[in-house]
């Protein structure tokens, strides 16, 4: 039985209407604690407990990507550990990759309180956090006092908030500078809606001074990705795609969440009583699942599936994730369908990707990617 959709969510969501950052930050540092003290008793048997129930290995869902090993195909989206404090237990939960971030240069504290809402009618959640992290110096002294992960950790690289526009290049390279020992890949978020101007980064003009900044300095060592908004219109994501072909990306993320507001069934945000539709901030979970899945498909075309995609936006089932694969992702990663669903839910995705690899006699989650192209 699954303890935490029968019990947990209804009594945190419903009953005691926990605030969601709230539990976030709650959540979030008992898992530091157990990362920070894995080694000792009591972490280390609740750690090795974990791993045994959420889990799951099937030498079907490994890959090489990037010349790194994704033990399986499903990741932590960026925004759930921004500043890296919880980077070594992960693994233990199950996911095959964890990406940490959004930080930035200069520590900041984010947009004012409340930030992030639940939408229970839609299965998603609107935030305009903006950032809160604790900067690209703090995120770096924390992996280097607790190094040794077992998966690869990416690094989500966004641009200061009191950094103008125009000098977004330097911010975004003095955080890959500090950092660039410490991931395995870096992303170039140029697409979070929630810091004035940034998503005007994603311009061909300005993402192409950002990238030849980074890719001067990294000279291809490091597997570099941007990270796109799915409020793009085709022809900007085809210009992304060419910048990625002449910066040598090693991929694209696609998407982070959006500020449209059509079709959800949620009138107002609870916690305010304001109108979803006059509530500055990004959609994520369900609503923006095939939007998502489309823009993924629209890349995989574009590049006949030559540039590897992380797939992310409205994960909740392995329906969902499959769908995303074969449309040209080559790894997934959730957010919104890991609050609703709880921990089990990574293990149920994997199980289930597997299940579909026999339905349809393949042999592996590489032979699934983009193979169900219309
Ligand atoms: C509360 C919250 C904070 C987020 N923060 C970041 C962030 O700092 N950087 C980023 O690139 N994406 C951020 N995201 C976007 C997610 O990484 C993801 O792209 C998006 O939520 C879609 O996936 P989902 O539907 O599985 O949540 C955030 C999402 C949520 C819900």
């Amino acid at each position: 039985m699954d303890l935490y959709r029968t019990a947990v969510r209804p009594l945190l969501f419903s009953t005691l209407k926990a605030d969601p950052e709230r539990l976030h930050r709650r959540s979030l540092a008992l898992l530091g604690w157990l990362d920070e003290t894995r080694d000792r008793p009591p972490a280390q048997w609740v750690l090795s407990e974990l791993e045994r129930r959420l889990s799951f290995r099937d030498p079907r869902l490994e890959q090489q990507l990037w010349r790194l090993h994704f033990p399986n195909p499903l990741g932590l989206a960026a925004g759930f550990d921004k500043d890296g404090v919880a980077a070594g237990v992960w693994s233990r939960m199950g996911f095959g990759f964890a990406e940490l971030g959004t930080v930035t240069y200069h520590p900041q504290a984010g947009n004012p309180r409340p930030r992030l809402f639940r939408l229970p009618q839609d299965e998603a959640a609107l935030n305009r956090m903006g950032f809160n992290n604790q900067g690209s110096l703090s995120l770096r002294e924390r992996l280097q006092r607790n190094p040794g992960r077992s998966h690869p950790l990416g690094i989500n690289l966004g641009k200061s908030k009191v950094t103008p526009l125009e000098e977004a290049a330097a911010d975004y390279l003095g955080s890959f500078q500090r950092l660039r020992d410490w991931g395995d890949y870096f992303v170039v978020n140029v697409s979070s809606p929630n810091t004035p101007g940034l998503r005007s980064l994603q311009d061909k003009a300005q993402l192409s001074t950002i990238l030849e900044a980074l890719q001067g300095e990294n000279q291809g060592r490091k597997p570099l990705l941007v990270k796109i908004s799915p409020d793009l219109e085709w022809g900007a994501i085809a210009d992304v795609v060419d910048l990625a072909r002449t910066y040598q990306l090693a991929g694209i993320i696609a998407t982070n969440t959006t500020i449209r507001r059509e079709g959800l069934n949620a009138r107002t945000v609870a916690a305010t009583g304001n109108p979803v539709a006059e509530e500055a901030g990004g959609i994520s979970g369900k609503p923006l699942r095939d939007r998502s899945t489309a823009v993924i498909r629209f890349i995989h075309q574009q590049t006949q599936g030559q540039l590897p995609i992380v797939g992310v936006g409205g994960i909740f089932t392995a329906d969902d994730a499959w769908e995303k694969i074969a449309a040209g992702a080559s790894v997934v990663q959730v957010y919104t369908g890991w609050i609703y669903e709880g921990p089990l839910l990574v293990r149920r995705i994997l199980a289930g990707l597997v299940r579909k690899l026999e339905e349809r006699g393949l042999h592996s989650i590489t032979d699934a990617i983009g193979s169900e192209q219309p």
